[in-house]
């Protein structure tokens, strides 16, 4: 820990001493002027729905549309006494129906919508899912598939009379080979005790995010969670070797099988994975697990502008190449709203931006050597102002935490509305410099942070209540901005209910009929999670 501690305070006296604020100038600033004034491509409306003005509604109310843009409820079957009879039968003392245990799952982690389910099921095998989708498809019951509810577009939770299907009881570890580093899970184990488990096997996840108390690995890939670690280990995509999942009509599909590689025709677990439940009931993962690194470090930065936090980016990958394992970065608000609501304090100088960066290797000296001269070269070109390093684990998470939570500090901000924007990295903060010119002052907070390895902006907007106004304004200014730079309008969080009908923006009409035809075709009834990820037309 003295190492630590002399360490940070060598290089924050450093950094201070080599760059004083009121002298800062950068030698390198044009390096990147490529960086170009947005002009936003105003394209017609294509699907345009004003959503999230769902409010809560008294219980009474339930079957009716509170509001015009929610979705009419599609004409699926209502649970009768029969239905619970069968499913008590085959889920005893798992079939729930008490109006309070079924509150916390009925709303979403933001408590920004909400669902009238009055059924939770709680399976603990594949068997038992599909013979709860058996029966479903049968009835035509509509499912709403649930991990750990900690979703961020409104996917997670019904909408309305929804049957839950939770997979909090399918928590098991299947296979760990400690040759290959594959892991074999049921889909309700939590990311966060799945990295405990794989860490005193000296192997870790190769996904973090700040949701991993909660979040269920079934739900990160049902979701593609992107997260902290993307920039070193790739998506999903790339490190789930297999899945089994339950199809709307109870068929179950194994593609568990845990090989790296697998050109036997069509990848089929690709169709499951970021398809937010509407496609199948994720019920376990293969996924391949990174050894636990050695050595890591993590340091906190303090930067002048964008600009410079971008050449800090270009910089490290050179400088610090195979060992950089994540590039975060947040804005001076988010920094603001940290250090209101958490009490978290700054731990280095204010700055504009702040850059999160973590190298994980396997060799001590080689590591901090190469950490050393990243810095001392991004001091002396002037791109950062103040930094500190942690290498010891509660110093590092407390570093971290200026990162994962902002999320957190954001909901005691007031309502937030949450953009996630995929874009080229270098226009990823212009966005959020023109929405607060667009806003001229209407909105309470509006913030940046994101990870910028991956060009993923996190763009959000509060106001002290819902406010309508504020957002006619954002959007589709915001999805327009976007489709102009031919970004995503979500990166990772997905479409859920939230961004369903603005889909356009980011893909073509043509594509977004071939969802429809796939989504025909594996759910003909469209009793998986109705209302989510399609737009309203083919839902
Ligand atoms: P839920 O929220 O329960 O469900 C999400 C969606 O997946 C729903 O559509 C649901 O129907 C479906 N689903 C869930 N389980 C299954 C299953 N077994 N089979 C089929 N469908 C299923 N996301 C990122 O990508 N990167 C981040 O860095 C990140 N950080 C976050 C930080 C915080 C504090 C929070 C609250 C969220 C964050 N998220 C992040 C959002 C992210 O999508 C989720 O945290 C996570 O991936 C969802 O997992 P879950 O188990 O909670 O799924
Ligand atoms: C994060 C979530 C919001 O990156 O995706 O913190
Ligand atoms: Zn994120």
């Amino acid at each position: 820990m003295a190492v630590t501690t002399l360490r940070r305070l060598r290089l924050r006296t450093a950094v201070r001493s080599l760059c004083p604020h009121s002298t800062f100038s950068s030698p390198t600033t044009d390096r990147l002027l490529s960086i170009r004034p947005h002009r936003p491509f105003l394209s017609p409306s294509l699907g345009q729905c004003a959503f999230y003005s769902r409010r809560l509604h008294p219980r009474s109310d339930r079957d009716k549309v509170s509001s015009p843009t929610i979705p009419e409820r599609l004409p699926f079957s209502k649970i009768t006494q029969e239905d619970l009879a069968f499913f008590r039968k085959i889920l005893p003392g798992r079939t729930i129906t008490d109006p309070d245990v079924l509150e916390a799952n009925n709303v979403d982690w933001l408590k920004s919508v909400r669902g009238f389910s009055e059924v939770l099921l709680r399976p603990q095998t594949t068997e038992e899912v599909s013979q709860i989708l058996r029966y479903c498809h049968s009835r035509n019951l509509a499912v709403n598939p649930q991990g750990g509810n900690t979703g961020l577009v409104g996917g997670s939770v019904p909408v309305y009379d929804e049957l839950i299907l939770s997979t909090a009881l399918m928590n098991n570890v299947l296979s760990f080979d400690s040759v290959s580093g594959i892991l074999t899970c049921q889909a309700g184990c939590i990311l966060e005790n799945l990295s405990l488990y794989l860490e005193e096997r000296d192997y870790i996840m190769p996904l973090d995010l700040g949701a991993k108390g909660s979040c269920h690995i079934g739900g990160n890939v049902a979701t593609n969670a992107g997260g902290l670690r993307l920039l070193r280990y790739g998506s999903l995509r790339g490190t789930v070797l297999g899945l089994e999942v339950v199809l709307a009509d109870g068929r179950v599909l194994e593609c568990l099988a845990s090989l790296r590689k697998d050109n036997t025709g069509y990848d089929l677990k690709q169709l499951f994975i970021g398809s937010e439940g509407t496609l199948g009931v994720i019920t376990a993962v293969s996924i391949l697990c990174p050894r636990k690194p050695k050595v890591v470090n993590v340091a906190f930065l303090g930067c002048e502008t964008f600009e410079q936090l971008l050449q800090t980016f270009q910089l490290c990958r050179g400088m610090l190449g195979e060992i950089l394992s994540a590039f975060e970065f947040l804005d001076s608000e988010c920094m603001r709203l940290l250090n209101t609501y958490l009490k978290l304090p700054n731990p280095i100088t204010d700055s504009p931006f702040y850059i999160v960066i973590e190298t994980a290797g396997s060799n001590l000296t080689h590591d901090e050597e190469k950490l050393h001269t990243f810095l001392e070269e991004a001091m002396t070109s002037s791109l950062i102002t103040d930094g500190t390093v942690a290498t010891e684990d509660t110093k590092i998470k407390a570093l971290w935490s200026m990162r994962e939570r902002v999320t957190e500090a954001l909901t005691h901000d007031g309502f937030t509305y949450k953009y996630d924007i995929s874009l080229p990295v270098e226009q990823i903060y212009q966005l959020v410099t023109d929405m607060r010119e667009h806003l001229r002052g209407k909105a309470k907070s509006v913030v940046g942070y994101g990870h910028v390895g991956d060009g993923n902006l996190h763009l959000n907007i509060t106001s002290s209540a819902k406010d309508p106004t504020l957002l006619a304004a954002i959007e589709p200014f915001v999805y327009e901005w976007t489709a102009g730079c031919q970004g995503s309008i979500s990166a990772e969080h997905g479409l859920g209910l939230k961004k369903r009908n603005y889909i356009y923006y980011s893909k073509p009409r043509q594509a977004v009929e071939l969802m429809g035809n796939i989504k025909a075709m594996l759910d003909p009834k469209g009793i998986l999670n109705p209302y989510k990820t399609l737009p309203d037309n083919l839902n």
